[in-house]
């Protein structure tokens, strides 16, 4: 098949539905070998829980077995959990590190030692990475990837292995389906283009950060987020000025 990524494997994490699902059937588009992978197997999603390191060096050696190289990694699994700051225990908040921060790290580990120059590993943050979003594991979970996603480009560059990371915001998937009314109305308030996100809006940039398009690209940050990042609040002082 042709295609932007013809001939390239690329593993993706929390394939099983929503954004990671999105995202494997545009790769697959676009001529990519995907292992589609998540903490449950389903058809077409093998099993791997991105915060296990044995499961991960299972995977490289099947992988190094199979295709003896691996050009792309999404590392695109993620929980939340909406505890406030005075409220969060210790427990959630590692839990939330362990497959937001972790699994990222595991991956790399893993899989960068199968990968040749011009390889690309694409780390899926948030617009809570960028910003105070209230539900505080989630939220420092999301920055300490940011810093992952930097010193693994520093690290990897000198073998031609790029690191980026994307930021959506609201996209509709069941993470955002199991959120009170009032996020949705406040994310929508704060929102430039004024509505959310779907699915299909993320993968078109995954494709590209992993293919030779973006070869002089790394240590990026992305938003994918209808301007919400862009203002630093200023989107209310703006409408509460706008001339009717
Ligand atoms: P989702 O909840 O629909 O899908 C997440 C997938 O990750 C699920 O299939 C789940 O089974 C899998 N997963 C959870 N724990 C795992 C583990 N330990 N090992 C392997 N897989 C695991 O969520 P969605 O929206 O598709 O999220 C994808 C990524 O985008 C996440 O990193 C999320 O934090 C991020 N994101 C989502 C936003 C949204 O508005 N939906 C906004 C900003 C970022």
């Amino acid at each position: 098949m042709s295609g932007r990524l013809a001939g390239r494997v690329v593993v993706i994490t929390g394939a099983a539905r929503g954004q990671g699902a999105a995202e494997a059937a545009a790769l697959t588009h676009e001529g990519a070998t995907v292992i589609a992978t998540d903490v449950t197997e389903t058809d077409g999603v093998r099993r791997l829980d991105v915060t296990v390191d044995h499961q991960w060096a299972q995977l490289a050696a099947e992988l190094r077995e199979s295709y003896g190289q691996v050009h792309g990694l999404v590392n695109n699994a993620g929980i939340t959990w909406r505890a406030r700051l005075g409220d969060v225990r210790a427990e959630d908040f590692a839990r939330v590190h362990a497959v937001n921060v972790t699994g990222p790290l595991l991956g790399m580990q893993h899989l960068t030692p199968l990968m040749p120059p011009g390889a690309s590993v694409v780390n899926v943050g948030s617009s809570a990475a960028l910003t105070a979003h209230y539900p505080v594991a989630y939220t420092a979970s999301k920055w300490a990837l940011r810093g992952l996603s930097k010193t693994a480009a520093l690290e990897l560059g000198p073998r031609g292995i790029r690191v980026n990371t994307i930021h959506p915001g609201f996209i509709e998937t069941e993470m955002t389906a199991s959120a009170a009314p009032a996020f949705r109305a406040s994310n929508l308030r704060e929102t430039p283009l004024g509505r959310t996100g779907t699915v299909d809006e993320i993968p078109p940039l995954v494709t590209f950060l992993l293919s030779d398009d973006a070869s002089f690209i790394t240590g990026a940050e992305i938003p994918v987020d209808g301007g919400y990042t862009a203002h630093g609040g200023a989107k209310s002082i703006s409408d509460a000025l706008r001339e009717p």
